[in-house]
């Protein structure tokens, strides 16, 4: 699809007889919605067979996919390369000397006129391609022996963040106490991003004046920072991507400070949609990142695509999305962390299976529903990225947060993923191996009260005493259990 340039087209629509009305030819948007950017439509017609490209500032240049004419009108769809997108029809009429197009890619719906551009206004509108990096393995560093633990701005603050805040959140991850309980990441996600300058270096927006001070200042308080970017032209939230500029990124990134990246694939979706493509502009980034000398986690965010977990670490990744993003409820996340969480024979030192940032402490869930969360990250050996204001947190939401003994199965050196040992209606037994005996966890997932009950050794555990690790309290493993778990509640208890 790439290869099919505009010089190509235009020789072929010159070719070409068009048909009655029909927009044959180049064109140029007179506006578009901002997602996805639609700058220009070029449609040829040879015989009788109608194809196309559509160019957008997300996508570059996407092939109409399926064109059809019904009369004197123009109807395709449009893959953006992200399969959890249905498409649907797009339809391009003539409106006097101009043409109307009408449809909806993704959420965006659109009712918008383009003009008959000229050869230089096509041309003005190309959209540079750029080659990708033979295959390789990149050599990782050795950066995150046990799963990271930090902040992270997104799902508390979406992109309204700013430096203020930033300083604030440092402080507060200080003086709560969860710096010391191991949360050293302050991750900046989408929304820092300003505009490239003449040399294509990447500046912050207005709202972060000065990002190697803003890492300075994080830094002098014994944490880390991390920033967020993408291989696409856009972010997921519209601003400026990695696209044709990877390696001076990830310069920028290294001489502020940067010691975490998140890497998110967004509008790349439309430009590496095969796990070869995929694998390649991951592996270009984890190489500028390496060739900037500093110590940078790598945090592959694709949603889980392409079996990522299987060749993450080759990329010289730390971390890697195991599904969509979560929420702050019961339901979305209770499908990620107990269902997707990735294949677990792909965690282990320093490279995790990444089921998403933490909801706990904003809002949405029940207290015994935050405690599943934590208890089934734990059990995952999840990375543990905080995802609410701890400026402003419950005694209920710190308790949660640092119990040493929760983060002490997460943080676990051996690295195992717990897994499921039994299913019964509601009830869920998990078991992580650890260095030092077994964490289980025991949930009910359904709406009423539910008494568990069981003896250790029948679920392949032997040990000697139980520790309840959210209560404290301790009991003979040779008593067996039993719990009464309230709704979407857990227990997490050690066996050793
Ligand atoms: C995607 C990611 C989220 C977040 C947003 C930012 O949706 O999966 O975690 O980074 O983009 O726009």
């Amino acid at each position: 699809m790439r290869a099919w340039t505009l010089a190509t087209a235009l020789t072929v629509i010159l070719a070409a007889p068009a048909w009655a009305g029909a927009p044959v030819g180049g064109w140029v948007f007179d506006s578009s919605p901002d997602f996805p950017g639609f700058t220009r439509l070029v449609v040829a017609e040879k015989a009788g067979k109608v194809s196309g490209t559509i160019t957008s500032t997300w996508y570059g240049d996407l092939p109409l996919t399926d064109p059809r004419v019904e009369g004197d009108t123009l109807i395709f769809k449009l893959y953006n390369g992200n399969p959890r997108v249905t498409m649907t029809d797009i339809v391009i009429a003539p409106e006097g000397k101009s043409v109307r197009m009408t449809g909806k890619v993704w959420y965006q719906d659109f009712a918008i006129t383009a003009h008959k551009g000229s050869t230089t206004e096509l041309k003005s509108l190309d959209f540079p391609t750029y080659p990708l990096p033979d295959k390789r393995v990149v050599p990782q560093k050795s950066l995150a022996p046990v799963p990271p633990m930090g902040w992270s701005s997104w799902n508390k603050f979406a992109t309204d963040i700013d430096d203020t805040t930033i300083r604030q959140i440092a402080d507060a991850l200080v003086s709560s106490g969860l710096r010391d309980a191991g949360y050293i990441y302050v991750n900046i996600d989408d929304g820092w991003q300003g505009k490239r300058d003449a040399n294509g270096v990447l500046h912050p927006n207005e709202h972060f004046p000065d990002m190697k001070a803003l890492a300075d200042y994080v830094h002098a308080r014994g944490l880390k920072l991390g920033l967020y970017s993408g291989p696409g032209p856009k972010t997921c939230a519209g601003y400026e991507g990695s696209y044709g500029h990877v390696a001076q990124d990830a310069k920028t990134f290294a001489e502020w400070g940067v010691d975490y990246l998140k890497y998110d694939l967004c509008s790349g979706e439309a430009f590496y949609n095969t796990a070869e493509t995929v694998y390649a502009n991951y592996q270009e980034m984890g190489e500028a990142l390496n060739a900037t000398g500093r110590d940078i986690v790598y945090s592959l965010c694709q949603y889980g695509r392409f079996d990522v977990g299987a060749w993450g670490r080759d990329v010289g990744g730390h971390l890697w999305r195991t599904t969509g993003d979560i929420e702050d409820t019961y339901a979305k996340m209770s499908s990620i962390g107990f269902d997707k969480n990735g294949v677990p024979n792909h965690t282990g030192p320093n490279g995790w299976n990444d089921p998403d940032m933490l909801e706990v402490g904003n809002g949405g869930m029940t207290h015994d529903e935050y405690r599943t969360h934590m208890s089934l990250w734990a059990l995952l050996a999840a990375p543990l990225i905080l995802g609410n204001d701890v400026r402003d947190m419950t005694p209920e939401t710190v308790a949660l947060l640092t119990n040493r003994e929760v983060i002490a199965v997460d943080q676990d050196p051996l690295g195992a993923q717990g897994l499921p040992v039994k299913k019964d209606g509601a009830a869920e037994i998990w078991v992580k191996p650890l260095s030092d005996g077994k964490a289980v966890g025991l949930f009910n997932r359904g709406e009423t009260p539910l008494t568990i009950t069981g003896t250790w050794t029948e679920l392949g555990i032997s040990g000697a005493s139980v520790r309840d690790l959210w209560t404290g309290a301790e009991t003979s493993a040779g008593d067996g259990f039993r719990y009464v778990i309230p709704p979407h509640g857990a227990i997490l208890v050690k066996v050793k």
